[in-house]
């Protein structure tokens, strides 16, 4: 096992009605500023509780956070917090509106281009405003980490930052918020967080035993209740309430202490939001069974593991029991509802110029756990995918 040091300070406070604990968790002389996404915390009556449970604070409100934050959006968000003097931030939804709002507070107080927060990965942030989280869509494990994606428009460039100093300080998962949420967004939930397991264990052993163990506990309960959540049309707080705390606990760092990681398949999925707009959950399904299949020798110790304990594949040769698991992956992502292929976005051999140049654009050449995913690799994998 790798040496590591692990600290996740984010309080969870996780359940039922737990929007009104916010009274108790945010400070009582904030000055809040309340940051949301389109429609949805408005039409689901989650803003209202919000808003009752913050009481007599003095708060201001902005919407419009896109899916995929822009920079353009959030820079307005941080002018309104640095002329309000505004010193608490509250992110209600999901993962776009909690990365975006982790931007505002370290922009805020941010001197020079705030792009240079992107630019370095989030070195050059040296202060951030407190914020805390209502999550809405249980995805992208932002409620509980310290990484940001944020989109520049003009440039079609899809960047990321991390920085310990945006921990979000709590958030508040309530499973029945998950309720209002369409078939199609749980399932990107399911998927993301699957794949944000799977950028963590699928690499080489280094003999974590915990870490695998976890791995593979979260990718069979993703199995189990994904199905339910997105398919079955009574709605299960139980179900809600697993998926829930699996998406938290794929990407809150426990299970990455001491051990390699990839992220290959988000930062070549990246590109296809970033150029095509295509949801983030959405490239994930495209890029994996392809990423997999090219870098089966790299992986190949991992992928049986996989194939063994998360699949129950035992039969069979080693190349046969790889492909069952890729393909079972695959399966399970399209009985979600969700595609596996570029072409089921009328997306051909054209566009794969335009990609690979857009992640060389960005210095994303050596990729993945072994830094052996160059833009040839890319390539390969793009033209896999189709
Ligand atoms: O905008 P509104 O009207 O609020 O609607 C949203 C949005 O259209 C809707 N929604 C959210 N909660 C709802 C709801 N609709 C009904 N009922 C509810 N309870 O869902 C739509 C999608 O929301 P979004 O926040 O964009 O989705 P998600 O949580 O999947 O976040 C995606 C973003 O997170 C980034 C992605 O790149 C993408 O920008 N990621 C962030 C990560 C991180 N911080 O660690 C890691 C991930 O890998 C990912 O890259
Ligand atoms: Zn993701």
């Amino acid at each position: 096992m790798f040496d590591f040091e692990f600290q996740n300070p984010t309080r969870i406070v996780f359940g039922k009605n737990s929007v009104a604990k916010l009274d108790a968790l945010v400070p009582a002389d904030a000055r809040v500023l309340v940051l949301f996404g389109g429609s949805s915390a408005e039409r689901t009556g989650t803003l209202a509780e919000v808003r009752a449970a913050l009481g007599k604070r003095e708060r201001r409100e902005f919407g419009g956070i896109e899916p995929n934050p822009t920079y353009e959006t959030l820079m307005r968000a941080v002018e309104l917090v640095r002329a309000e003097k505004l010193n608490f931030l509250l992110a209600v939804g999901g993962g776009s509106v909690i990365d975006g709002t982790k931007f505002v507070a370290a922009a805020a107080g941010f001197e020079g281009d705030p792009w240079r927060i992107l630019e370095t990965f989030g070195g050059a942030v040296t202060s951030a405003l407190p914020f805390g989280t209502v999550l809405t869509l249980p995805a992208t494990g932002s409620e509980m980490n310290h990484n940001a994606v944020v989109t520049r428009a003009s440039t079609h460039t899809k960047a990321f930052f991390a920085n310990p100093l945006v921990f979000p300080k709590f958030s508040v998962l309530d499973p029945t918020k998950t309720y209002t949420l369409p078939s199609n967004q749980l399932a990107n939930g399911v998927v993301d967080a699957f794949v944000h397991v799977v950028e963590q264990y699928l690499t080489y052993p280094v003999e974590g035993l915990v870490q695998d163990r976890f791995a593979e506990g979260l990718l069979r309960t993703l199995i189990e209740v994904g199905p339910k959540a997105v398919l079955e049309p009574r709605v299960d707080y139980d179900t809600r309430a697993n998926l829930m705390w699996s998406a938290t606990m794929a990407l809150n760092g426990v299970i990455a202490a001491g051990v390699p990681q990839d992220w290959a398949t988000h930062l070549v999925g990246h590109e296809l939001t970033a150029l095509y707009g295509i949801d983030h959950a959405r490239t994930l399904a495209i890029i994996l069974p392809a990423m997999l299949g090219l870098r089966r020798d790299a992986k190949r110790a991992k992928l049986l593991q996989f194939a063994a304990r998360v699949w129950d594949i035992t039969d069979g040769g080693e190349d046969e029991r790889i492909d069952q698991a890729i393909e079972k992956t695959r399966t399970f992502f399209e009985s979600l509802g969700v595609k596996t292929h570029l072409s089921d976005y009328n997306i051909g051999a054209d566009a794969i110029d335009g990609l690979v140049a857009k992640l060389e654009e960005q210095g994303l050449t050596k990729l993945g756990e072994r830094q052996d995913v160059t833009p040839t690799i890319a390539r390969r994998v793009y033209e896999a995918s189709l």
